[in-house]
């Protein structure tokens, strides 16, 4: 099949190149984002393969159906930007890359919570300058600590696996409880229980309609006083907002972000020579107890290469038998 893959990274290019060598697929590569202006590059291509900051809509699926794209592959396991319904009503098949690797996220979580509460960035910039004061460097152990998981599937559960290790106690929120979790001494609880009980909150819940701001001023009013934030699953699910007023409260003790609402038109671009100008993000990077990931919990090398290769089996699967072990129905 032909493959327009959408926002080509050279790391992309890399990976996909070297497993396509198992597949016959023809690879086109487009440097941009996927857009109705965009999409003419895509010309003759059955198959479209977009990332996460790609926002797959209604009228764009429209037009990819008339243009003869048969099937949406992401190369994510988050769908919340694409219009699922329309894809099914239109008989484009979407499908996904769940679990391409739990542990990348996890770990990467586990980093942002590490960093905060050990002030792991100031050290190393003050060790830089000569400057090896303590003062002002105080952490906490993690040991005995309690960790609250908003979402327990396959990152999540990883995630509370690290955590355990460390002697943490845990929390869970999820409609759908994991053996795993509870195996380690997970309790489920209700929201406002894990926040209210929790020294750490890390979120690893898709966005949907009833994640969206999730974390919002009545939830951050409910935390622990200095709790330690932490969110690689989707912006949305935080109120911007709401967390920039708990930081400035102090009731946020530590903010670690790898995604950001609005951060489609910020993200995986270099932007070091113009200024940011989304008000709100501009104002999270001033405070010091707070770090920001642009989306690279992801990112490594054994999941890139499982997205890659999951990809094109995706494509292979539907071209060999019309359908797909990963496709996406909405509900
Ligand atoms: P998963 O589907 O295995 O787990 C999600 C869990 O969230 C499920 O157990 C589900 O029942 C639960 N959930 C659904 N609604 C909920 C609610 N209202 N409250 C609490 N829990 C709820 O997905 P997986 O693979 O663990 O990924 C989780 C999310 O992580 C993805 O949806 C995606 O948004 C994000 N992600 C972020 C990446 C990054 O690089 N920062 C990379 C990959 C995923």
């Amino acid at each position: 099949m032909k493959i327009a893959i959408f926002n080509a990274r050279e790391y992309d290019k890399r990976y996909f190149d070297r497993y396509n060598r198992n597949y016959p697929h023809e690879l086109l590569y487009v440097d941009t984002h996927l857009d109705e202006s965009t999409l003419v590059l895509a010309t003759d291509a059955d198959a479209i393969c977009v990332f996460v900051n790609d926002p797959v809509p209604a009228p764009l699926l429209k037009r990819m159906s008339r243009q003869g794209v048969r099937m949406l592959a992401l190369r994510s396991a988050g769908f919340n930007h694409v219009d699922v319904a329309a894809a099914n009503e239109l008989g484009i098949l979407v499908a996904n890359v769940p679990g391409y690797s739990p542990y990348a996220v996890a770990e990467h979580a586990v980093g942002l919570i590490l960093a905060l509460i050990r002030r792991l960035v100031r050290a190393q910039a003050r060790v830089r300058e000569g400057n090896f004061s303590l003062e002002g460097l105080m952490g906490y152990d993690l040991h005995g600590k309690t960790v609250g998981v908003v979402g327990t599937g396959k990152i999540g559960s990883v995630f509370a696996r690290i955590m355990h290790g460390f002697g943490c106690n845990l929390l869970g929120n999820d409609p759908v409880q994991s053996e795993d979790c509870r195996a380690l001494g997970m309790r489920y609880v209700s929201f406002e229980s894990l926040c209210r009980h929790s020294d750490i909150i890390s979120l690893h819940c898709p966005l949907l309609p009833e994640t969206r701001h999730l974390i919002d001023e009545q939830a951050v009013a409910e935390m622990r006083d200095r709790v330690c934030l932490i969110n690689t699953s989707r912006g949305g699910v935080i109120d911007t907002s709401a967390i920039i007023r708990g930081l400035k409260s102090g009731k946020i003790g530590y903010l670690g972000l790898d995604v950001y609402e609005e951060e489609e038109n910020l993200f995986f671009e270099d932007h070091s020579d113009s200024v940011i100008s989304d008000d709100t993000f501009a104002r999270l990077l001033t405070f010091n107890n707070v770090m920001v990931t642009g989306h690279q919990a992801y990112f490594t090398h054994e999941a890139i290469t499982n997205i890659a290769r999951s990809t094109l089996e995706n494509v292979t699967e539907f071209e060999k038998t019309g359908s797909c072990a990963n496709q996406l129905i909405s509900s």
